[in-house]
């Protein structure tokens, strides 16, 4: 199968680059080092030891003998995307190329409006490639589960039956998102099922958890890391807590910490991902698939997370809840569906805690970057001050 993946220089991109090249498909690479560029801007870094995904990709083609095209470019150029796409003709394309940090979106207009211009467009982009040049070609999109929100009743997958005075009909869940960024994933949603319904573009949007994890069975096995972020604006939940644990910080749940959403691994998120890709949709399909394996709080997390360092590091690892940066619920009911994963063959790998003891004993490999930037793992990205940060635009005193 050839096989477009946009991000692949990400968190979740390479992964699975790495899995669809050694399994002898036919892969290309497209990025920008978008995210590179915007962790630095806040002062972080990657705290695992990655190359460029040039340097990646020439190790990897040592390893399996194959050549990997790299399409290096903005997705959101539609020049760019259009002549990829036209070029290398895929089968399939898995789009991942978006910002995807909630709290980068919320510091203020310039990185909203930023957000919503490069996922928007991107997903656009890739609609009109597909349709002008590979109409059968499968686009594998990632939202993700925060596109729903937290409603009082439970998450279905995409759909589901409303009966309304009387009539009933089958229509799109309603979506409550929680960020900018959140945001862009219900309207990139909305024009992918356009899109479908225009032009009968195969589709799997993926409504993913928040992923956590260090590695994959083939990062293991080539040593070829993926990123993984701690810092407050791009380091999600869990991840973080554990830099914490290990930087000697209390974990920090935000709030009351009964903020519960979908988990799952980064080796089961690549093995959602090479299922959706080997069994795509049918020609005209739009499908929805709700990719986590289990629901957790926030305070679990950290409870458990507390749990594993201390019986296998050794040290004493505290709690300190804080102010919620968040405007979210902070006790809620929470039952989204995940049938459909499963029905194709989805079995999840690992449990949470073993996990845990490969994330911790990475990072406690990686302790010296993780303390260089202890400053940036605490919230000060808060949703309420939101600014108009625009230069040489002028504010009512008092609003920014
Ligand atoms: N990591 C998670 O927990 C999680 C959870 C739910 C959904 N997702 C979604 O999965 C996707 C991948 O997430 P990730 O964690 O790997 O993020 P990431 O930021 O590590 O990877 C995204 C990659 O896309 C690239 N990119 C961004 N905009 C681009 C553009 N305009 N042109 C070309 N390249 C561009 C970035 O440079 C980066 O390498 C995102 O869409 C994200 O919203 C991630």
């Amino acid at each position: 199968m050839k096989i477009l993946i946009m991000g692949a220089d990400g968190y979740i991109g390479w992964p699975l680059f790495l899995r669809e090249s050694m399994k002898g498909h036919e892969v290309a690479a497209l990025d920008n080092y978008f995210t590179r560029r915007r962790v630095k801007e806040v002062e972080s870094d990657s705290v695992s030891p990655i190359l460029s995904l040039s340097s990646r990709l020439r190790k990897l083609s040592e390893l399996t003998g194959r050549e990997y095209p790299l399409y290096r470019g903005n997705a959101s150029n539609p020049s760019f995307l259009l002549n990829t796409v036209r070029e290398f003709r895929p089968d399939a394309i898995v789009h991942l190329a978006e910002q995807r940090s909630a709290p980068y979106s919320m510091l203020g207009l310039k990185q909203a409006s930023a957000t919503m211009s490069n996922n928007i467009l991107s997903t656009m982009n890739l609609i009109y490639a597909v349709k002008e040049y590979v109409p059968d070609a499968h686009i594998l999109k990632l939202g993700t589960m925060g596109e729903y929100g937290t409603p009082n009743i439970d998450i279905p997958e995409g759909f589901f039956e409303v009966s309304y005075n009387g009539r009933k009909d089958y229509l799109p869940f309603p979506k409550q998102a929680g960020s900018w960024y959140h945001w862009t994933k219900v309207h990139d949603s909305n024009n992918l099922m356009f899109a479908n319904r225009l032009w009968k573009t195969p589709i799997t949007d993926v409504m993913q958890g928040v992923v956590y994890g260090t590695r994959t069975r083939e990062i293991t096995e080539t040593g070829l890391y993926t990123r993984f972020d701690i810092d407050e604006v791009w380091g999600t939940a869990l991840n973080r807590f554990c830099a914490q644990a290990v930087a000697g910080l209390p974990l920090t749940p935000y709030g009351k910490g009964g903020q519960t959403r979908g988990f799952l691994s980064l080796e089961d998120s690549i093995n959602c991902l090479d299922i959706a890709l080997h069994k795509p949709p049918a020609k005209g399909e739009y499908r929805v698939f709700n990719q986590f394996d289990e629901h957790y709080s926030v305070r679990y997390l950290a409870d458990t997370v507390k749990k594993v360092y201390e019986a296998e590091i050794g040290r004493t690892a505290n709690i300190v809840n804080v102010e919620n940066p968040r405007l979210e619920l902070e006790e809620h009911y929470y039952n989204p569906e995940h049938k459909k994963l499963r029905s194709l063959g989805y079995v999840p790998s690992s449990t949470l805690e073993n996990e845990l003891k490969v994330i911790l004993g990475d990072l406690e490999t990686w302790k010296k970057r993780i303390l260089s930037l202890r400053k940036v793992i605490t919230p000060k990205t808060f949703w309420n001050r939101s600014s108009v940060n625009i230069p040489g635009v002028q504010t009512p005193p008092g609003t920014s």
